[in-house]
Parts: structure tokens; C-alpha cells; sequence
């Protein structure tokens, strides 16, 4: 099997190709060939896959990626909320342009008989925008309010549309918001839950710019590999025809993410926060109602179980 993956360098890319290479080093031998394709890597990063260093804006480069064929792409590559909102012709060359060169590098490669790749879109919650209903779930309208999640949902439906002609298999996840991202600064404006947990975790104080009312989704990166693995692999049957799915994930109040903060790294952690709500963040990330999933549930898609499970894995090592 030839996987590729878009954003291999990323938070989440990195999980995933961690993640791959240790399933293949304890047995799982159906990794055959790994390609990674990222704007760079970091210096450290070990030789057992091939790196392709460049954008996928750049049609050429995504073509060579497919040289071999690939059997499982994930399309982790993108321009973050924030970034895409200040930069909308980059966030318009990537997170557009760059996904349909890759499903036109699917399509002809489907075209050509190399067979049908199985393209896991990492799609976000962003879709949905905002105000949410009192409730969301698979039927809930998509709305999305930023340029990001316009464009998240144009690949949606493209991905939706290769599939139903046959050229690649798709599926799109929404994903919420990913823990715990490491602190280095690349344009996520949710990247304060990550600190909240990193820095309480580790005994420093943290200034959250919500209230602790403040509703939100999220899920630890292992389970989101978990879901991207599962995705790759779930038979086409179990998945709706537009190929989307909301991911089932933990519904949480910030207050109670920081009692799950405590009730794994010790009490103190109460005394460690202070409260200084923000107006947009309260907003673009706090007024989040229930969910239900019943549709990726029933694919076999999972969330963490518990706020403490996802407090502890969201700090796992790769
Ligand atoms: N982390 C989250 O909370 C979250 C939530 C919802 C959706 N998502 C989606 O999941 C995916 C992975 O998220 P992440 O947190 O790892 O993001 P990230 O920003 O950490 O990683 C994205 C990677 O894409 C790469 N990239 C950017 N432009 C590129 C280009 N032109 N060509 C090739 N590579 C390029 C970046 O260098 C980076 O390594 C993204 O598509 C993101 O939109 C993430």
C-alpha cells in the first residue's frame, strides 16, 4: 500500500505519520511505501518515507507525489482560520487550489486504471459557522461565517463529487478543535485550549480568554488519528453519500475542562487560572451546543470516552 500524506509536518500530520510508521514496525505490513508532502520539514525527521518538499499549490509537485500509485491519501495540508482570513489569495492557491490538484492527480490516476484511491479529507467544524442550532447533528445546514470554512466545504462537495463518478472513494471528517497543539504559534485562533491544558499540566499559570461557561467541541490527537486511520479504511457502504461526517467528540464547558486538568494533574491546578474573557473567542468558540453523530457512530468513528482520557492523551508523545 502507497500512502500519502498532505501536512505531514503539521500537529496532526505528525500524530499520523508516527502513528503509521509504528504500526508498521509492530507488523502491520501493509505500508508498502510512505510519501509526505509538506511546504519543509524539520531537520530531525527520519529518512523512512519520501519528502516531498513544496506546495500543493504547485500542480507539478502534486503530480510527482503520485508517481507511484497511492492507494490512501490523507489531505491533512491547509491554511489555518486565521491565516486565511488575513491572506485569502494564499488560503484561496492551498486550501482550494491545492485540493483539487490532488483530486485531479486521483482522477487521473483512476482514469489511467491505477485504481481508486481511498482521499481522507481533513474537513473542519468551521463549516457549521455561527449561531449553531440548539442542537447539531448530521442534518444540521452548514453556514460557514469565515473564509476557511467556505473553503473547507467547497472541498467537501468536490470530494463528494469525484466520489459519486467514481475517480477517488472520499471522506470528508469535520474535525473540532485538536489537543493539545504544541505552543508554537501557526495561525489556529482555538490554540488557547491547547495552552490551557499544556500550561496548567505543567504547573504554570494561564490566562483563559473565555468564560468558564464557555460550551466547546474538542478531541485529543489520538483519537483524531484514530478516526483518520478508521477513515482510510471503513468500506464504502457505511458512509453517507456526501461523503461528510461530524466526528463524534466531547461537548465541555472550559470550566470543566480545567476540573479535568486537575482531577489528572493534582488540585492545584484551580489556582492557576484566571478568567478574562474575550468577546470573539467567547464567541467563535464557546457558545457550542450538544452534538449527536448517529451517522459516523454508526461507522464505527469514536470520541475520547471522558474529559480526563482526553486531558491525558491530548499530552501523549507522538
Ligand atoms: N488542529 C485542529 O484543531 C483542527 C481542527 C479542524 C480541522 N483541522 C484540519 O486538520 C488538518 C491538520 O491540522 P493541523 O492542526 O495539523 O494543522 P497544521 O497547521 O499544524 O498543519 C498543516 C500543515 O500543512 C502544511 N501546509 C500549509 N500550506 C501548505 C502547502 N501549500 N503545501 C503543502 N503543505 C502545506 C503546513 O506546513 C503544516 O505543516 C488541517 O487541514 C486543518 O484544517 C485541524
Amino acid at each position: 500500500m502507497h500512502v500519502l500524506v498532505t501536512g505531514a509536518a503539521g500537529f496532526v500530520g505528525q500524530a499520523l505519520v508516527a502513528r503509521l510508521l509504528r504500526d508498521h514496525d509492530d507488523g502491520h505490513r501493509s505500508l508498502q511505501a510512505l510519501t509526505l508532502l509538506d511546504v519543509g520539514f524539520p531537520a530531525s525527521t527520519t529518512g523512512a518515507a519520501r519528502q516531498l518538499a513544496g506546495s500543493i499549490a504547485d500542480a507539478g509537485l502534486v503530480r510527482q507525489a503520485f508517481e507511484r500509485p497511492v492507494d490512501r491519501v490523507f489531505h491533512l495540508a491547509s491554511i489555518p482560520g486565521g491565516t486565511a482570513e488575513q491572506e485569502y489569495e494564499l488560503a484561496r492557491d492551498v486550501n482550494l487550489g491545492g485540493t483539487q490538484h490532488l483530486l485531479e492527480a486521483a482522477r487521473a490516476q483512476a482514469l489511467r486504471g491505477e485504481g481508486v484511491a481511498r482521499f481522507v479529507f481533513a474537513s473542519s467544524i468551521a463549516v457549521y459557522g455561527s449561531p449553531l442550532p440548539a442542537l447539531v447533528d448530521d442534518g444540521t445546514a452548514p453556514n460557514p461565517q469565515m473564509s476557511y470554512g467556505a473553503q473547507k466545504l467547497m472541498s467537501e462537495i468536490q470530494v463528494a463529487d469525484f466520489s459519486r463518478r467514481g475517480w477517488i472513494d472520499g471522506v470528508s471528517l469535520r474535525l473540532p478543535g485538536v489537543l493539545a497543539r504544541p505552543p508554537a504559534r501557526t495561525g489556529q485562533l482555538s490554540a488557547f485550549m491547547s495552552d490551557l491544558i499544556r500550561e496548567l499540566a505543567a504547573g504554570r499559570s494561564f490566562t483563559c480568554p473565555t468564560s468558564p461557561q464557555a460550551a466547546t467541541w474538542a478531541s485529543s490527537v489520538p483519537n483524531v488519528v484514530d478516526n483518520l486511520l478508521h477513515a482510510a479504511e471503513v468500506a464504502a457502504g457505511c458512509l453517507p453519500p456526501r461523503r461528510s461526517l461530524l466526528l463524534p467528540t466531547l461537548h465541555f464547558t472550559m470550566g470543566e475542562l480545567v476540573h479535568a486538568v486537575a482531577a489528572v494533574h493534582g488540585a492545584q491546578v484551580h489556582e492557576l487560572v484566571r478568567w478574562a474573557p474575550q468577546e470573539r473567542i467567547e464567541a467563535l468558540f464557546g457558545c457550542f451546543p450538544p452534538l449527536r453523530t448517529p451517522a459516523a457512530d454508526a461507522a464505527g468513528f469514536r470520541h475520547d470516552g471522558d474529559l480526563p482520557t482526553l486531558v491525558r492523551r491530548a499530552l501523549q508523545p507522538l
